[in-house]
């Protein structure tokens, strides 16, 4: 299961019918990253370059040259190399560019230099995302600048830039049928994940076991990567938003929050469950893990076509306003309250974001200075927390150090939202019944 070759040359097409006539699209991979000394982290190529080439590879830059004689799909990539790869593993070359990728002319990277100023040339604008690597940024201006430097001689260098990532980011927010499989899988082995997480957790003494549980329930059905780095926080870390650290002792009494999710062939999923780990809820945490559920919930069914990227938010607020109004957590009026943003000693993020190749996805939450209008194809998160620092004195000392987020990926479709990832309880009551089961 993955993307088709008609499918990345589908995006292609469409890119190209976007364009200005006479322009060109230059887009590089990721570079590799040392991780110590002589040791790289496993190599991802950027989620841009992949989305329109499905190429793996580091050391590759993809250009586009729409009605180009030769070609208008062109990749410079690493040359075959016999030592190199029986030291580092199996090289595409520029042939194999062609052959299985698809591109109608690709040459060494080493070559790149010499050729990109002759592809630059005479073209009137250039499609690229300046400002993310600087180094690059520097390469395709030595490129212009070569060109400018021949205008005497008649060449003329491209007069206007503008910002790749404006078109690509719009077209990656709309998931067609295969990246939706794609995310359901990823949506499908993370929940499962989870689900074994929570059976396992009375056996496990530190946060890092949980964590272990679901990497390697993940890796197992493929999913090697993680999309994020896992969050296992027990106690009143679960009140850290991005707790990474995973090594406290799981206190009896104690609830834990998991945010984890896995990556499948590119594609993100992203949840978080909150559980206790003996296994039954105190009358406390269950108190607030019910509000945080009903506005979850409450958010959810606001994921529909026609409705704005915020009304998930607020419908999210009120609910865990009144919650925290009922328990005594807050005092005052609720309207009073949601205006002052009272809630946000509690619930100081926002609902969720979009979710695809990235974790945190591309695409605009506002167009023409308003919230978008939620459309079939989008994915978001929605992911309500209450989280009770330790150090809060206004509120009674048996809510101090309680930390609940429930998040879940929720596609939206022609008629309503699917969640993605419902195959992990998510109602305390189940969750209770799950960790109660003897396998
Ligand atoms: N795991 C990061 C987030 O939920 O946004
Ligand atoms: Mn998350
Ligand atoms: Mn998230």
């Amino acid at each position: 299961m993955s993307i088709s070759k008609q499918e990345f040359a589908r995006r292609r097409q469409t890119l190209m019918g976007m364009m200005e006539p006479n322009s060109i699209v230059i887009l590089p991979t990721a570079d590799e990253k040392i991780r110590s000394r002589d040791t790289n982290y496993p190599f991802r190529p950027s989620s841009d370059f992949y989305y329109l080439t499905g190429f793996e590879e580091p050391e590759a830059v993809l250009v586009l040259v729409p009605e180009r004689e030769h070609g208008e799909y062109i990749l410079f990539c690493r040359e075959k190399d016999k030592e190199k790869e029986i030291w580092d593993g199996y090289r595409s070359g520029p042939e194999g560019a062609c052959k299985d990728f698809g591109a109608d002319d690709a040459f060494p990277i080493s070559d790149m230099n010499e050729i990109l100023p002759g592809l630059l040339e005479g073209r009137e604008r250039v499609y690229y995302a300046m400002g993310r690597d600087t180094e690059f940024d520097r390469k395709v201006m030595s490129w212009v600048n070569s060109i400018r430097a021949k205008v005497r001689a008649g060449a003329t260098p491209p007069g206007e830039f503008l910002d790749l990532d404006h078109f690509l980011h719009d077209m990656r927010l709309y998931k067609s049928a295969a990246e939706i499989r794609l995310m359901e899988k990823a949506g499908s082995i993370s929940a499962r994940a989870h689900a074994k997480a929570m059976q396992i957790c009375k056996k496990a003494d530190y946060e890092y076991e949980l964590e272990a549980e679901i990497t390697y329930q993940c890796a197992r059905e493929g999913a090697r990567f993680q999309a994020y780095n896992a969050i296992v926080g027990s106690g009143k870390n679960g009140c850290v938003l991005h707790y990474n650290e995973n090594n406290d002792k799981l206190k009896d009494g104690d609830l834990v929050l998991i945010d984890a999710g896995c990556e499948y062939e590119y594609y993100a999923s992203d949840i978080t469950r909150t559980f206790p780990v003996n296994g039954k809820f105190s009358k406390e945490q269950r108190a607030l893990y019910d509000i945080v559920l009903d506005a979850q919930a409450a958010a959810i069914e606001k994921v529909v076509p026609g409705n704005h990227w915020n009304d998930p938010h607020d419908v999210s607020v009120r609910v865990i306003t009144e919650g925290l109004v009922e328990l005594g957590l807050l005092k005052g009026e609720v309207d009073k309250l949601i205006e002052e943003h009272a809630y946000r000693d509690f619930y100081m993020h926002r609902i969720g974001h979009w979710i695809g190749m990235d974790v945190h996805d591309v695409g605009d939450y506002k167009v023409g200075g308003e919230w978008r209008v939620l459309e079939p194809g989008m994915v978001m998160t929605v992911e309500p927390g209450i989280y009770v620092s330790p150090d809060n004195t206004n509120v009674a000392k048996k809510w101090r150090g309680i930390g609940i987020r429930i998040e879940d990926d929720v596609l939206v479709t022609k008629d309503g939202n699917r969640v993605l990832t419902d195959e992990v309880p998510n109602k305390a009551q189940d969750i209770e019944k799950l960790m109660a089961r003897k396998k």
